[in-house]
């Protein structure tokens, strides 16, 4: 392997760029060639590209979003377009690649090592959402942005005896909304994975009134419904006013956190040696405090990863 590419595609997260930087200097320190592809799939098929050496990867570890850019490309899952990025491969010499993001990302590099590009996928999403692995890229940062706008609602929510709901990324998955609102100590957490019955959340808030509490937080994952919808069914269902925060795409943003710049490297670092080894179709992860690799099929696989005795742990905390 003298010369791979290392791409990051789909929904940015913190941590991408640490993980691009211990890409590109572990392969150096090697002596293999690193190749940044811009703008994830579409840059591949416009053959989008630069040679990143030692110092371009410089004063990065500690920013959010991507160097490299980020796209969802439609293109990439015709044939069509897997074509054009195979022949911007072989027109490079690029001989693998280390593609970061989601579980689409891992999707689309498939095709490509199938064709003889090996491919290795570092989970980069603050979904957490990938399984084979405890932890996602960038899931730590969001989970502290998260945090601190709860704190931060929950002083006006207190100053005037409110009940806010909040709105959290997550995608299909209710992890953030569940790690946040424990942390956070939401009265009520709302996540895809558990059934959510409005009678019982009513019965909560009404509940915490009747032992003198003023204020009340409710996270939901947007992966359930949005906040307003959800604030709609309080009003119809119980007649209870509440005022709604959409964090939005404040959670993607941010300076990572240590533990996603340790992550970022860790994985970094792993996902050239695997590349370096011949291995392609894997994908990286941390389980148990080991950092693994496996094989990236598995990251597709509908195993259930959501921790349901955190669920009814936040449950237990919030009486
Ligand atoms: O997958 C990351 C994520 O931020 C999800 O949590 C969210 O549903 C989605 O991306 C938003 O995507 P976009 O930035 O394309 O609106």
């Amino acid at each position: 392997m003298k010369r791979i590419g290392v791409l990051t595609s789909g929904g940015d997260a913190p941590g991408m760029n640490a993980a691009i930087r211990a890409v590109v200097r572990k392969a150096i320190y090697e002596g293999v060639e690193v190749v940044g592809i811009l703008h994830g799939y579409q840059g591949l098929i416009e053959g989008k590209m630069e040679k990143l050496d030692l110092g371009s990867v410089g004063d990065i570890i500690q920013r959010g979003g991507t160097k490299l850019y980020s796209a969802r490309c439609p293109e990439f899952r015709t044939e069509e377009g897997q074509k054009k990025a195979i022949e911007q491969l072989k027109a490079n010499n690029i001989d693998g690649l280390v593609i970061i993001g989601g579980d689409g990302t891992y999707r689309g590099s498939m095709t490509l090592t199938k064709n003889g590009f090996p491919c290795v996928g570092i989970p980069g999403t603050i979904d957490n959402d990938i399984p084979g692995t405890d932890y996602t890229l960038g899931f730590d940062t969001a989970l502290n942005t998260v945090i601190e706008c709860i704190d931060k609602i929950r002083d006006t929510a207190t100053s005037h005896d409110r009940t806010f709901i909040i709105e959290v990324m997550g995608r299909d998955a209710g992890d953030l909304a569940l790690w946040a609102g424990l942390a956070g100590g939401a009265e009520t957490i709302i996540v895809p994975e558990v059934e959510m019955k409005i009678e019982e959340v009513v019965e909560r808030l009404e509940s915490g009134t009747a032992r003198g509490k003023k204020h009340s937080i409710i996270v939901v994952a947007e992966g359930v419904m949005s906040g307003q919808d959800f604030a709609l069914k309080l009003k119809e269902h119980a007649n209870i006013e509440t005022r709604v925060s959409v964090l939005g795409h404040i959670q993607r943003g941010g300076s990572p956190t240590g533990r996603d710049r340790v992550l970022a490297s860790l994985f970094g670092a792993k996902a050239v040696e695997v590349l370096m080894a011949g291995h392609g179709g894997r994908a990286i992860g941390i389980q148990n405090h080991q950092v693994v690799d496996y094989d990236m099929t598995e990251a597709f696989e509908k195993t259930e990863v959501f921790d349901q005795k955190m669920y009814q742990l936040s449950k237990e905390l919030s009486i």
